[in-house]
């Protein structure tokens, strides 16, 4: 196998672009998709402040390590879930690559913040762990980006996440998830802007990224999340991607062409009426009285 553009020995075919490429034009390609991604969906620019949240896994440390080599100087944000073992490895791995690029991280601590973790949600209440690890995770990130005053939060969602949960969300025809795949969502109110600049690349590109350069990486999964949706979504969709090379890309690339702006427009009516309201206890932002972290919280506290 010999690389598409230099011929040198290839270290990953892409079966949907029909290419192989070695490590130095992997490299190139990977960043170029990057590129690409930022400025089709009008992400950001370099006068903005990104907020990166990483988790220590492969999507994010792929993309703080390519937003670095691009000249972006993101903010990384590392929440610890308390999920034992393994988040205390995703932490040791931030800290590594915080340290071997010399590069800002802050680490928010879920028990001190609101005592409670990840796993004590799980064992107190019957609500959806992953689910719950979202509301969280989104919550924190909205609230961290706003006291220090950042443009942007840019997460490692990558292609197949997103398609995954398109695929999950149109099963149902739900329309706020399916809206809610798109990687640029701009900001409102108390609501910072947020952007997913891995959308044009796989699991299978971020892993061979991380690996090539030898970043600090935790490839465990996470032991909560066995027989989460999104772990059978993917596998229906690989199945689809190995008869049809390009399904997945195309899938979730139409869906933002031709179905995403008619959509949208419906929900920007519906979004004048549902307007959001500071949330009662935290003053965040909340379609309802008690924006739903805080009525995670409580449910939780309740429960103890
Ligand atoms: P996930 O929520 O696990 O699907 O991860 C999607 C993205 O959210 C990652 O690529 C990170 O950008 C971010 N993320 C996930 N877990 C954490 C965490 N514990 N702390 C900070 N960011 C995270
Ligand atoms: Fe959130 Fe596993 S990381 S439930
Ligand atoms: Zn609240």
């Amino acid at each position: 196998m010999k690389c598409r553009k230099c011929g040198s020995p290839a270290i990953i075919h892409i079966r949907r672009h029909k290419s192989s490429f070695c490590k130095q034009c992997f490299n190139e390609y990977f960043l170029k998709q990057i590129e690409k991604a930022i400025s089709k969906f009008s992400m950001f620019d370099y006068a903005d402040s990104l907020l990166l949240p990483v988790s220590g896994g492969k999507d994010s440390v792929a993309l703080w390590h390519a937003l670095i080599s691009l000249g972006y100087t993101p903010h990384a944000l590392h929440l610890q879930l308390g999920i034992s073992k393994y988040s205390e490895n995703s932490l040791r791995e931030c800290r590594r690559f915080a340290e071997k690029f010399d590069v800002p991280l802050d680490v928010v601590f879920l028990e001190k913040e609101s005592s409670i973790t990840i796993p004590l949600i799980k064992e107190k209440t019957s609500i959806r762990i992953c689910g719950a690890c979202g509301t969280a995770k989104r919550y924190w990130y909205n609230r961290y980006a706003l006291k220090n005053k950042h443009d942007v939060i840019v997460t490692g969602h990558n292609g197949d996440d997103l398609a995954s949960q398109l695929f999950h969300a149109v099963k149902s025809w739900n329309i706020p998830s399916m809206l809610s795949t798109y990687p640029v969502r701009e900001g409102r109110g108390s609501l910072v802007k947020r952007a997913k600049p891995l959308v044009y690349l796989t699991e299978k590109e971020t892993m061979v990224y991380v690996l090539s350069n030898q970043l600090p990486v935790h490839l465990e999964e996470c032991p909560l999340a066995q027989g989460a949706w999104s772990i059978t979504e993917k596998e229906m969709l690989n199945s689809m991607e190995e008869r049809q090379p390009g399904f997945k890309y195309r899938f979730l690339t139409e869906f933002y062409k031709h179905a995403f702006p008619k959509l949208t427009n419906n929900a920007k009516q519906e979004n004048v009426r549902n307007a959001f309201q500071e949330c009662i206890q935290c003053g965040m932002p909340s379609a309802k009285e008690l924006c739903s972290y805080c009525r995670l919280v409580e449910t939780t506290n309740r429960a103890r």
